[in-house]
């Protein structure tokens, strides 16, 4: 997804500026270009493909100047060419505008502009922004914005330059992320926070409809009317090492190596000393809690896992019915949702477009709305009625790890409320299980202290073209998850199926070539599972299996068995899980893909 960053201050703007973007290189993006002003010139460089080739470019002919915008573009509107990169710029080759988002009505203000004698290079609905600013400008470039963005349909994080108002730099965000990092004699637009970090932990939040006018010694903020408002600050505890590799090879498997703390810390404090689970999140009295009696999840991708996750704990603790949809589909299905339901979106980013529309439409329907998600400040803790954050820490690897096993801790936490709050399960149970999630964390170390049967079975499978992961209850998600990590990150097909449902169809793909991937724990359908084990054995497949430590007989039924510890069965889903992410990681080193930015995948999908 696009990244944005600006600066004014003392710096060289371009060092600053590609030093930024390459803290958002995580967010995805096929093209790149910096803006800074320069001599009374505005000097626009700009190239397809990765940042490298911008750096090239701005090293062989330097821009000097300390005030600048900066972004890396994921194409929506118009090819990944150097003339569809950003920065775009006016007629007059004075302004300068980067943008995040969609600009809806985009095609109507082209033809607007063009009647009115605007010359349009780009496809982008960005350019016409340039030009709208261009023709609003009177002087005083914050109030051209603020005219600009009343004509705008859509979303929009932006930052502009004018090369009369050669130190400032006017940002707006509507439905898309942007904050401004506060520094000493400097400041820097961002569209997320690693890009702020190497100069402060001091940011300012901007909220829809809000103007910001940054210079090198302040930022004033106004409404879209120009009335001066209070924005919302923030300090940011992560340190820039956290958002760095920290030693491994790549950020995924780093994040994969985060997972026992990241699954700690969001468990820490969520059982007091009388055997009570804590969730004040979900701002409801515990009659409020105890009159649930219909769940509805909201979610996409890896996150839509941990809501089927969450569907099986829920309905087997609590008792209480769960449906899980995408959010892409809930948004326009008319779903039957009432003030009687609580509906909650799981989004890691915050930032995910679809589930943020279904977010509202529940809301409209007079739902309550818990948000599940691992960034502070993000959209959807903003338009939710309550949000249960997970403490994975920033996910810089475009492959959801460590923020899918947190939110699979996170909502193990939801269902146990929800059983204790309705009286389904009693305190010692509830105690019991909690104190056994407490321990998933150091179930995860064991997994990751030895690798070596993954790496072994992942050498085996490097050049198959297709691949199909099985699974029974709780492991079907999980299955689900480790066809969705494998076809990710190493672009090798994988389907997943619930085991007793191949019968119908799938097992017509079963061949030599195509292995099977089969979470086999242990559980009530263990015998099933090795049933349909014997099903596809029997159709020539190569079979891995992930199985319970102790469960020597398996190993009959596979060619390759992943151990993981035993635990109770439904707190099985994360222990599953690590191996398969291992194995995606492993087989897509060997391929040599790059696992932290897939191809055409991004970070947080902020667009439809
Ligand atoms: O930020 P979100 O959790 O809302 O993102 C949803 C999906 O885009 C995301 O989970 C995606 O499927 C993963 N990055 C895949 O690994």
């Amino acid at each position: 997804m696009c990244g944005i960053v600006g600066y004014v201050g003392p710096r060289q703007a371009s060092d600053v500026l590609l030093g930024g973007l390459a803290r958002l290189e995580y967010r995805g993006y096929d093209s790149a270009g910096v803006a800074v002003v320069s001599n009374g010139e505005l000097d626009v460089t700009r190239r397809v493909g990765k940042l490298a080739a911008l750096s090239a470019a701005v090293a062989e002919t330097p821009v000097l100047g300390s005030t600048g915008i900066g972004h890396t573009r994921w194409a929506t509107h118009g090819r990944p060419t150097e003339a569809n990169a950003h920065p775009h710029v006016d007629c007059t080759g004075r302004i300068a505008v980067v943008h995040n988002g969609i600009i809806e009505n985009y095609m109507q203000l082209r033809e607007e502009l063009a009647q009115n004698g605007h010359v349009l290079r780009s496809e982008t609905d960005t350019e016409t922004v340039a030009h709208l600013v261009e023709s609003y400008y009177q002087g005083d470039l914050a109030t051209a914005v603020r005219k600009t963005i009343k004509r705008l349909d859509g979303a929009y994080a932006l930052s502009v330059v004018h090369l009369d108002e050669p130190n400032l730099i006017v940002a707006a965000r509507k439905e898309s992320p942007l904050i401004i990092g506060i520094g000493d004699g400097e400041n820097i637009v961002a569209s997320d926070i690693p890009a702020v970090l190497e100069y402060t932990r001091e940011v300012l939040a901007l909220s829809d409809g809000q103007v910001a006018t940054v210079t090198a010694s302040g930022v004033s903020v106004t409404d879209m009317e120009g009335n001066p408002v209070t924005p919302e600050m923030l300090h940011i505890d992560w340190d820039l090492a956290a958002a760095e590799k920290g030693g491994f090879e790549d950020f995924m498997l780093k994040e994969i190596h985060e997972q026992p703390k990241a699954i700690r810390e969001t468990l820490l404090g969520r059982m007091d000393a009388k055997g009570q689970i804590q969730l004040s999140e979900l701002q409801m009295t515990p009659e409020q809690v105890a009159s649930i009696d219909r769940v509805f999840i909201l979610a996409c991708g890896t996150s839509f896992h941990a809501g089927l996750v969450a569907k099986t704990l829920i309905e087997t603790w609590a008792r209480i019915p769960v449906e899980v949809q995408t959010s892409s589909e809930f948004r326009y299905s008319d779903p039957i949702v009432d003030d009687e339901t609580l509906v909650v979106a799981i989004t890691q980013s915050g930032e995910t477009a679809d589930t943020l529309a279904g977010v509202r439409e529940a809301r409209l329907r007079g739902a309550k709305v818990i948000a599940i998600t691992n960034v502070v400040g993000s959209r959807v803790t903003r338009e939710s009625d309550g949000v249960i954050y997970t403490h994975a820490g920033p996910e810089i690897g475009v492959a959801a790890t460590k923020t899918f096993t947190a939110q699979i801790a996170a909502l193990n936490v939801l269902a146990l409320k929800l059983a204790q709050a309705k009286g389904v399960m009693g305190t010692e149970r509830v105690t019991a299980l909690f104190e056994e999630l407490s321990r998933i964390p150091e179930t995860v170390e064991a997994i990751l202290a030895d690798l070596s049967a993954i790496d072994e079975c992942a050498a085996e499978y490097t050049d198959v073209c297709s691949s199909l992961f099985l699974g029974r209850g709780i492991g079907v998600p999980i299955a689900m998850e480790g066809a969705l990590k494998l076809k990710e990150i190493s672009y090798i097909h994988a389907e997943a199926y619930p085991a007793g449902e191949m019968k119908h169809g799938p097992i017509a793909l079963i061949t030599p070539q195509v292995p099977v991937v089969v979470v086999a724990t242990q559980g009530h359908t263990y015998e099933k599972v090795v049933s349909n084990i014997q099903e596809v054995r029997a159709r020539g497949a190569e079979v891995i299996v992930v199985a319970t430590h102790g469960d020597d007989e398996i190993g009959r039924h596979a060619e390759h068995v992943l151990y993981v510890p035993a635990t109770a069965e439904l707190l099985s889903a994360i222990p599953a899980t690590i191996p398969l992410q291992v194995l995606s990681y492993r087989i897509a080193k060997l391929r040599g893909c790059n696992v932290d930015q897939p191809r055409n995948l991004a970070k947080s999908v902020t667009v439809e």
